[in-house]
């Protein structure tokens, strides 16, 4: 087997980005994806080899893996796509890592652990911003204080960029379902939905609302922490329509509805645009002792630069051999710092809790 990867979803938003800096990064993933008009005319553009497959072909998704040592897909939303080339590598003994962020494919990947431990595979779903960052902050903070019963993450863009396409599509597909938090170890639905907090991400408090991200599944995994509840700071004006999806939520059920308000939500980024592009993560452990400890981490543009960046991280140390077979989490297998290897991410320690 060659250490080298397949880039599914190459075409995508996300995946063009991923594959070019890919080769700024002097790697040369083999392109993949359905579209084969895009995903070839990326590949010419970059010299580099492509295949075309759809999901819903075993056979083809098989003979695309043959030579290759792990998988990144990058086609979402994930819960239609992810089964289908977990399949394949669990039955070629491929690598899988993707950009998900939803909870649903966090447990269905969890749960077949044991086969990928047998096939010596790893599983390693969320390797963008959703989840590495958090991820790696998480474990940093367990780090802090290892007797935390409470973990509370958030996080916040500062700059122009808008969202990338399929993860507006994503976040529309999933607005009708009841937002996750974790209690006593167990995934729950959050009593008080949009729930409301402040947080300071350096630049004074900033309001922020209950979200379901990836890391009330993985934190877990990563830390064992058993309460974990996520935040996204927003305008108020975006808090209070996040308030009103609530109310609405038995008409975002019917796919009519969320196709209507699927146009209104801005989407898509100029390079330059995430240039101008902050994000901000903060972080906060509590114990029963009345210990806390907060952390914050700073880097790029969170929806493809962070994303991009901290994807072909992950992807390098796999080819470098640096992986465990099973279900796994970016912090488990590659440490608290791994985040701060990427390049313009820095962390600090609070002393008092802001
Ligand atoms: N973890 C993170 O932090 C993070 C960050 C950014 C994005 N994401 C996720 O990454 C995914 C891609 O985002 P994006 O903005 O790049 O989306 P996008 O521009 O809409 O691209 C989607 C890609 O997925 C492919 N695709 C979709 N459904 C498919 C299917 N059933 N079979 C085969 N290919 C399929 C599309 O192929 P066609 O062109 O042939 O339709 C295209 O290549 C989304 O799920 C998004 O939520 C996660």
């Amino acid at each position: 087997m060659t250490a080298n990867f397949l880039l599914y979803g190459a075409n995508g938003f996300v995946g063009q980005a991923i594959a070019r800096l890919s080769v700024q990064q002097g790697l040369r993933p083999v392109l993949a994806g359905r579209n084969s008009g895009q995903v070839g005319a990326l590949a010419a553009d970059l010299g580099l080899e492509y295949r075309i497959f759809s999901l819903d072909d075993p056979p083809a998704i098989d003979r695309a893996l043959r030579d290759m040592s792990l998988v990144l897909h990058c086609a979402g939303p994930f819960i239609y796509t992810f089964k289908a080339m977990a399949d394949a590598c669990l039955r070629l003994g491929v690598h899988y890592l993707d950009l998900t962020g939803e909870i649903p494919v966090y447990t269905a990947l969890a749960a077949r652990d044991a086969e990928a431990q047998e096939r010596q595979v790893m599983l390693m779903p969320g390797v963008g911003f959703d989840v590495v960052p958090t991820d790696c902050l998480a474990a940093h903070l367990k780090l802090r204080l290892p007797a935390a019963t409470h973990l509370t993450l958030a996080f916040q863009t500062s700059g122009p960029t808008r969202l990338p396409p399929g993860t507006a599509r994503t976040m529309l597909g999933t607005l009708p379902n009841a937002t996750k938090v974790r209690r006593d170890g167990r995934l729950q639905d959050a009593q008080k939905e949009a729930k409301t907090r402040w947080f300071d991400f350096g630049r004074g408090p900033r309001q922020a609302v209950l979200l379901s991200w990836g890391d009330v599944f993985t934190a877990y995994y990563t830390t064992g922490i058993p309460n974990i509840e996520d935040y996204i700071a927003l305008p108020p004006v975006l808090i209070r329509l996040r308030r009103a999806a609530d109310r609405l939520r038995p008409a975002l059920k019917l796919p009519l509805v969320r196709k209507l308000i699927a146009p209104l939500i801005p989407t898509g980024s100029t390079p330059e645009q995430r240039a101008r592009t902050r994000t901000h993560v903060w972080g906060e452990v509590t114990d029963d002792q009345g210990g806390i400890a907060v952390s914050r981490l700073h880097g790029p543009e969170a929806g493809v630069d962070w994303t991009s960046l901290a994807a072909l991280g992950v992807v390098k140390k796999v080819l470098d051999g640096q992986f465990q077979p099973g279900f796994q989490t970016p912090a488990r297998v590659f440490g608290a710092d791994f985040v701060l290897e990427g390049e313009g991410v820095v962390r600090e320690d609070l002393d008092e809790p802001a």
